[in-house]
């Protein structure tokens, strides 16, 4: 292992918080649970499949798109920057920065997914050995603190917050997020941030509902995980997968379908499910430019620049603090 890859920062929710959310979610009239419970070690190795998926344009989009302008993205930010990436996963996508950008001084992936984050940081140790890597495995709603640099002195701080994970939240929760980030990173620091943009039906529903079933596997690998680490007895073959697109709300939402009258057991605790009835997972907001924009503007951001693709898919802004 590198020297230059640091101790992890081990923030990882505990089965009590695990369980408190999934009892709280699951007594709501509309049942759900938290998205961010879907990446255990098997949940985001689902995720990277699906990034593979050709029903998937999100990830082929931002990563062509990072690729064309890591240049012009690399002359904003500045030499010798320290780059936080919230919801890091396969770390893929920071290389085309960290590659672009002039003598970066350090690295710090935040992620949820303990396991695929050690995996990920040593990789990048691997490719990046002179590079300072600081893995910090935490829940990003969460208030958590940056680790005092070592290495190169950065000039400046940039957050990165790639695959539209923001519009997993909903606008009060991605309003609470920028500002929660903006304090962390500090004065003068910036945010490139991966929006998904709105485009028809056609293309969204089958991003998240494949014909392969890997986001179908990713989605009821919930229930695997709380079968496993809170003692349930979901029965996987009597929930089906779903993801609609609520035009409302302009987002692709995930459910659990209940197969049949059925009831669950988590623990002490009791749940009936009703033939038909479902248990909401994820959303995935979409958003216009001018959406996201004055989002930024309302939690303190000046918009720097903003990139898009020739379909108009997928948005990358970047966004001074
Ligand atoms: C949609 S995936 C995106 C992964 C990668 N950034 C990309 O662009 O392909 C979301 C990532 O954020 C992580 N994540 C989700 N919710 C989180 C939370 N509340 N705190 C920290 N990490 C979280 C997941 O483990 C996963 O790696």
């Amino acid at each position: 292992m590198s020297n230059a890859l640091e101790r992890l920062q081990d923030l990882e929710p505990s089965t009590q918080e695990f369980r408190d959310a999934v009892l709280a979610g699951l007594g709501q009239r509309q049942r759900t649970l938290p998205c961010k419970f879907f990446y255990d070690a098997e949940g985001s190795r689902l995720f990277d499949q699906i990034c593979e998926l050709p029903e998937y344009y999100p990830t082929r989009t931002e990563l062509a798109l990072l690729a064309d302008r890591a240049g012009e993205i690399a002359d904003l930010i500045g030499p010798r920057a320290r780059l936080v990436e919230f919801g890091s996963g396969a770390g893929i996508k920071i290389r085309l920065l960290l590659k672009a950008l002039d003598r970066p001084a350090a690295y710090v992936p935040v992620d949820i997914s303990r396991e695929h984050l050690m995996m990920a940081a040593a990789d990048l140790a691997r490719d990046f050995p002179k590079l300072q890597i600081a893995p910090i495995c935490a829940d990003y709603t969460k208030p958590f603190a940056l680790p005092a640099s070592s290495g190169l002195q950065p000039q400046t701080t940039v957050g990165f917050f790639p695959g539209s994970t923001i519009g997993n939240f909903t606008a009060v929760e991605a309003r609470a997020f920028l500002t929660r980030a903006r304090r962390l990173l500090g004065p003068g620091s910036s945010m490139v941030v991966g929006v998904d943009l709105h485009k028809d039906e056609k293309i969204l529903v089958p991003a998240y509902d494949d014909a392969a079933g890997v986001t179908a596997a990713f989605n009821l690998n919930l229930l695997v995980r709380i079968n496993r680490e809170l003692g349930a007895d979901f029965a996987l073959d009597q929930f089906a997968h779903e993801a609609r697109w609520n035009d409302a709300l302009g987002r692709i939402e995930m459910h659990l379908v209940s197969r049949s009258d059925q009831m669950v057991h988590i623990g002490a605790s009791c749940f009936g499910f009703r033939a038909g009835e479902t248990i909401h997972t994820e959303n995935s907001h979409k958003y216009t430019l001018d959406q996201f924009r004055a989002m930024a503007v309302e939690t303190g951001y000046t918009p720097r620049a903003a990139w898009t693709d020739a379909a108009g898919l997928f948005s990358v802004h970047m966004l001074d603090a």
